[in-house]
């Protein structure tokens, strides 16, 4: 692809590129219902893997139903930098990976994106060697990678942490790694997706046990077949993976974002609403639809693709202990909470999955709920009603609950921290907005938007 391939995606980054510490805030008049039907983007646990997975091929990649985000204009921008060509068109993302170099990826934008690591067993199996500096922790947690590195290890390369950075190359001056039988300590997403990806063009076969089994694996797993590699078992906690010497282009589409479609869901039933969902992959939905189905909102396929939900006036409290898929989804746990802070009775919420993933806590206290944290648990008190406040949000799912409960509070609520949200939602607040709910993103502290948002004088 020419140049201005480059130039469409530097200037299309330079115009969505958000400043850091952007002071814009999110202001949400609570109280009003929805209506309508909302599209749900692609995965965005899905578009990052699957952008660091065309580097294993040497061809064309074409994907689609590509999100806008934060994190996937990121990961571009890595890739750019590694001499990878890129095209985007609406969600349509053309990747050429025939020519880039094993240049470290530049610090300032891995050390901002996590799934930056996802680059390291792609570049390691197509050029033999690689040099990534080390993501660091997030807010949620420490986000080890030692999962990653020794199954790389397993497979015949040596990997070293040095001022962190990762170097790894294939030990014994041997092209291919090696294929191997590796059990995970725990049903790591991301470190079965470097193993799988890694695995696909080595020497023999390679069996991961105790793997994820997330929706996201599976959706990798098909891109990668779709490219010719042979993978079998992905979806299960067995995946069986025979290497092959390279890979041809793909056209592929990426799956339906669960956890958008997830906190539309309680988007609905938090705000007593009947709102419909398209597209959605009912099988990726079972435990959050199950959890509401508890709570006693009911939700109805009205197409094998189209899900609608159905509030009911007086929620349950319910118990909810995060979980690897199929179980309940860390993801859509501050989500839950927010909604649980207005069901009757009082619920328990167990977050086993990441270490510090409980801090809206709280900001959903700062407005009203009655919510007490004990290590890893939360006992979340049901109260009649939550009142508008200023909160700020500190990481991308407690950004998605602080909006969740704005919606249903009584009075204005206004969102600090946005950068969180535009990570890893997709123009969240135009498609509520779609549904008929009154809120506003704005600069600093503009009094026009309150203006905007205050109800009209009576009479
Ligand atoms: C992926 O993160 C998702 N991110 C997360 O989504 C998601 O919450 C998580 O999987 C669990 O479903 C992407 O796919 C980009 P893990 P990942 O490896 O791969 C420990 C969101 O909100 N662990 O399954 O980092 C780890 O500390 C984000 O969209 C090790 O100990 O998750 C954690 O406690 C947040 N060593 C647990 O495993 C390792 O080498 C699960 O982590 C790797 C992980």
């Amino acid at each position: 692809m020419e140049d201005r391939a480059i130039t469409s995606t530097l200037s299309l980054s330079s115009q969505s590129a958000l400043p850091e510490e952007d002071k814009s805030m999110l202001q949400i008049l609570g109280g009003h219902s929805l209506s309508g039907e909302v599209s749900i983007s692609g995965a965005k646990n899905s578009a990052l893997v699957i952008m660091a997975g065309a580097l294993l091929c040497s061809g064309d990649c074409r994907l689609r139903n590509v999100p806008s985000l934060i994190d996937v204009r990121r990961m571009g921008e890595i890739l750019s930098a590694l001499g990878v060509k890129l095209e985007r068109q609406g969600n349509v993302l053309d990747i050429n990976a025939s020519q880039f170099e094993v240049t470290k990826a530049p610090y300032e934008l891995v050390s901002q994106l996590r799934a930056s690591f996802f680059i390291v067993g792609p570049m390691l199996a197509r050029l033999g060697v690689a040099r990534v500096p080390l993501p660091g922790g997030c807010a949620i947690g420490a986000r080890p990678v030692d999962l990653h590195v020794r199954g790389l290890q397993a497979m015949g390369a040596d990997v070293q942490i040095e001022h962190g950075t990762v170097h790894a190359h294939i030990k014994g001056g041997k092209k291919r790694l090696q294929g191997a039988r590796i059990y995970l300590d725990c049903p790591s997403v991301g470190a079965t997706e470097t193993l799988m990806m890694a695995a696909t063009l080595a020497e023999g076969e390679t069996i991961l046990e105790n793997a994820a089994q997330e929706p996201e694996v599976t959706d990798l797993a098909n891109f990668c077949r779709s490219m010719g590699a042979n993978i079998q078992g992905a979806g299960t906690n067995t995946i069986v993976i025979s290497g092959v010497p390279q890979l041809h282009s793909t056209d592929y589409p990426i799956i339906p974002d669960r956890i958008e479609a997830g906190t539309f869901l309680v988007a609905g039933a938090i705000t007593r609403s009947e709102i419909s969902l398209f597209p959605i992959v009912p099988d990726h939905l079972t435990a959050v639809v199950a959890k509401l189905k508890e709570i006693g909102v009911k939700v109805v396929l009205e197409a094998p693709d189209r899900m609608r939900v159905i509030p009911t006036q007086q929620h349950r409290a319910t118990d909810i202990e995060t979980m690897p898929f199929p179980g309940f989804p860390t993801d859509m746990q501050a989500q839950f909470m927010a909604l649980l802070t207005l069901s009757d009775g009082n619920s328990i919420i167990t977050e086993t999955v990441f270490e510090n993933r409980l801090r809206h806590v709280a900001e959903l206290n700062r407005m009203g709920a009655d919510i007490r944290v004990k290590g890893n648990i939360a006992i979340v008190r049901g109260v009649p009603l939550l009142s508008g406040a200023p909160v700020v949000a500190t990481d991308l799912r407690a950004s998605a609950a602080l909006v969740l409960a704005g919606l249903a509070a009584n009075g204005t609520t206004t969102i600090q921290g946005l950068h969180h949200l535009d990570r890893g939602y997709d123009n969240l607040e135009g498609k509520l907005k779609g549904l008929g709910a009154k809120l506003e993103r704005i600069k600093g502290d503009s009094t026009e938007a309150i203006a905007l948002l205050s109800p009209a004088p009576v009479g």
